[in-house]
């Protein structure tokens, strides 16, 4: 069992709008999804046939219609009850791929819920199970929450991987997590960093495909295959849910890399949020190479 989980969750509603500069401008075409980037990635990992949890803090009508979102796409929630809804995040799309994305903060949630959150989710989970810690946190939580999720959960699974930014990031690796995933601008806050060797860094470049760091060996690198680029937010959900479907069922780091990156690819040629058609990735990761 992989668990995914979404310390800010989101109602992610995409607008296609031709003419949003009207007084009065009309959807052509409205699309729902559960948002936040560990939804993502549990979504991802749906459509690659794997098995997932989704994590998170819910609470109001909005929460419910996430959860209903999840659900019905075949991945259970395993909650926390908030007083206040999640937030909407809604992407206005106009004519060719221009979009404006408008994000609400989200809601507070207490150090108290996501402190219940975690013993619920350490409770259940097995030896073998694959933990996603993604995103950012709800506002004015500090980033000790990161640290404390990796180093209550990391002895108890598989691996716990983590794809934040800034603090949280160094926060989650003082705690040693089995892999982090930063793209190439978030992989700065690193630079000063003493990483141990434990730790597996895995630097995704965009078009350029990874760089992978870690357990003192030389890096290695993949360039990713080359692909008509038509929305790349979400790619890196999309990696990382090919990642962690990969090592859940029992691939070596090289393969699941291949995968990720292969799956990464393959949500940039879609314009839904990471989207991909999962005979694509089999496609695609034949035009996966190593180049370091
Ligand atoms: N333009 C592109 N062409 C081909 N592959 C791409 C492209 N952009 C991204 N990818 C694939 O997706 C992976 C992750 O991309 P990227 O580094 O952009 O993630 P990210 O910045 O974390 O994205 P996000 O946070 O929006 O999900 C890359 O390693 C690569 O495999
Ligand atoms: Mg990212």
């Amino acid at each position: 069992m992989i668990w995914a989980v979404t310390f800010n969750p989101s109602l992610d509603i995409t607008w296609h709008v031709p003419d949003v500069e009207k007084p009065i401008s009309y959807v052509t075409r409205a699309v729902h999804r559960a948002g936040g980037k560990g939804n993502n990635v549990a979504r991802a990992i749906r459509t690659l046939g794997g098995t997932v949890t989704a994590v998170g803090p819910y609470g109001g009508a909005v929460g419910q219609a996430i959860q209903t979102l999840l659900n019905r796409q075949g991945i259970p929630v395993l909650s926390v009850d908030i007083p206040d809804d999640n937030r909407i995040c809604v992407a206005l799309a106009g004519t060719g791929n221009a979009v404006t994305e408008i994000r609400e903060q989200g809601p507070m949630v207490s150090v108290v819920a996501l402190e219940r959150l975690l013993v619920r989710l350490v409770e259940r989970v097995s030896p073998d199970d694959w933990v996603t810690l993604s995103g950012s946190l709800p506002s004015g939580l500090s980033a000790e929450i990161y640290f404390n999720w990796v180093k209550f959960l990391r002895p108890k699974v598989a691996g716990v991987i983590v794809d934040t930014a800034g603090d949280n990031l160094r926060a989650a690796l003082r705690a040693n997590p089995t892999a982090v995933t930063p793209n190439e601008e978030e992989a700065l806050a690193l630079l000063a960093e003493n990483l141990n060797g434990d730790t597996y860094v895995l630097v995704t470049r965009g078009a350029q495909g990874v760089t992978l760091y870690g357990q003192n060996q030389a890096p290695k690198m993949w360039q990713a295959p080359h692909v008509e680029m038509v929305n790349s937010v979400g790619a890196g959900d999309a990696f990382l849910g090919g990642l962690v479907y990969a090592l859940a069922n029992g691939s070596g780091w090289e393969d699941a890399i291949i995968l990720a990156v292969a799956a990464g690819s393959a949500s940039v040629r879609h314009f839904g949020i990471a989207d991909f058609d999962p005979e694509d990735v089999l496609r695609l990761i034949a035009h996966v190479t190593r180049i370091q």
